[in-house]
């Protein structure tokens, strides 16, 4: 039987692409986002487009219908649900970004909190088969062991945005374990893309680069950070699909939940350094380098244990920064 899978986000930068790669494969799609303008809505107008050009194109219009729709609204999104019955929820809605948590945190209180326990309580209100949702890389915050684990203490975010994820991690596990709701969180690790987000480094550096535009380097360049290919995160999300978690309490507890959360990421991080040099070799040009302390909220090391979701479902990456940033920065030069 064909799935209907909503995905929320979906004109995002990871919504878009999963929204199309689940199209391929057949699946019917409801994306829903509320096209907020924390970056240019120009973009996430492009991603739509790209989307409906698609369907138009390989006439499967029933397949896919997309809803200007904001998650904090529970009349409207509990609407939603009812009119179209869901197997699969992807909640990728969310506000992004370390850095704007401190200058707007009410953004993410909305969408985060309140958004992701509306989408919650759909999911108990009309028996979802599989709820994944996005957590992230930086749950870790400064933890000290490499790689990070999903077994290491995520209790001490140091972000807004953070806190917003390990919470969704938390109320999703009440959620399942009361309402037996399979629940998969994704921890991702700096995605990055075509079509991708405009606030992320890649991005700015890249638009900087090649404009001429000094760049900000903090921390001298000295960090590490496990990028991860848009392609090989949409490869992981959809093999997960299939792999709703069994009922077992964890190794901490008794409580049982159909519950897991899962590290998607590269395993291979690499330097600011070498991420620079991929960029400047993509475009051509060198860098203004502007060298800055680190900023509050942002972490040494992001470095993904990936094998629970190797053993799981055969997930493994395989794109390089250089082949995936040269694939960015041709999409940037041509938009
Ligand atoms: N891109 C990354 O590197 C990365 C890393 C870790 C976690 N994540 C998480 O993955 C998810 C997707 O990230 P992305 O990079 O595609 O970001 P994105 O900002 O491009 O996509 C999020 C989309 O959600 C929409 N949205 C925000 N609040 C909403 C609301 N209340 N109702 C409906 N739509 C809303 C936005 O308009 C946007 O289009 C997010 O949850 C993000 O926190 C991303």
């Amino acid at each position: 039987m064909i799935k209907k899978v909503l995905v929320t986000g979906s004109a995002g930068f990871i919504g878009f692409h999963l929204t199309s790669e689940l199209l391929k494969f057949g699946f019917q799609v409801v994306g829903i986002d509320n096209l907020n303008d924390y970056y240019d809505v120009k973009l996430k107008l492009d991603r739509l487009e790209v989307l409906n050009e698609f369907v138009s194109k390989h006439k499967i219009e029933e397949a896919y219908r997309f809803f200007e729709l904001d998650i904090s609204n529970e009349v409207t999104l509990g609407k939603l649900f009812k009119d179209h019955s869901f197997d699969i929820v992807v909640n990728l809605a969310a506000q992004a970004g370390v850095r704007y948590s401190l200058k707007n945190p009410q953004a993410y209180i909305n969408s985060n909190l309140v958004g992701f326990s509306n989408i919650l309580e759909c999911c108990r209100n009309f028996k979802i088969e599989h709820l994944l949702f996005a957590s992230s890389s930086s749950v870790y915050g400064m933890n000290i062991k490499q790689p990070f684990s999903t077994d290491d203490n995520t209790d001490y975010p140091i972000s807004l945005y953070a806190a917003t994820k390990k919470s969704n991690e938390l109320l999703a596990h009440s959620y399942s374990h009361l309402f037996s709701i399979p629940c998969t969180g994704l921890r991702f690790f700096t995605v990055y893309g075509p079509y991708g987000r405009p606030d992320m480094a890649y991005y700015s550096f890249t638009k900087s680069i090649n404009d001429g535009v000094s760049i900000d380097v903090f921390n001298s360049g000295d960090m590490l950070r496990d990028f991860t290919y848009i392609d090989d995160i949409i490869d992981g999300i959809i093999k997960l699909i299939d792999h709703k978690p069994a009922c077992v309490s964890n190794n901490i507890t008794n409580a049982k939940a159909p519950f897991q959360v899962l590290n998607i990421g590269n395993n291979n991080p690499v330097t600011l350094r070498r991420f620079i040099n991929a960029i400047e070799n993509s475009v051509g040009k060198k860098a203004v380098e502007n060298l800055l302390p680190m900023q509050p909220g942002d972490v040494p090391v992001t470095y993904a244990n990936i094998d629970p979701l190797a053993s799981l479902c055969d997930f493994r990456p395989s794109t390089s920064i250089e082949d995936g940033i040269e694939k960015f920065v041709e999409w940037y030069l041509q938009k």
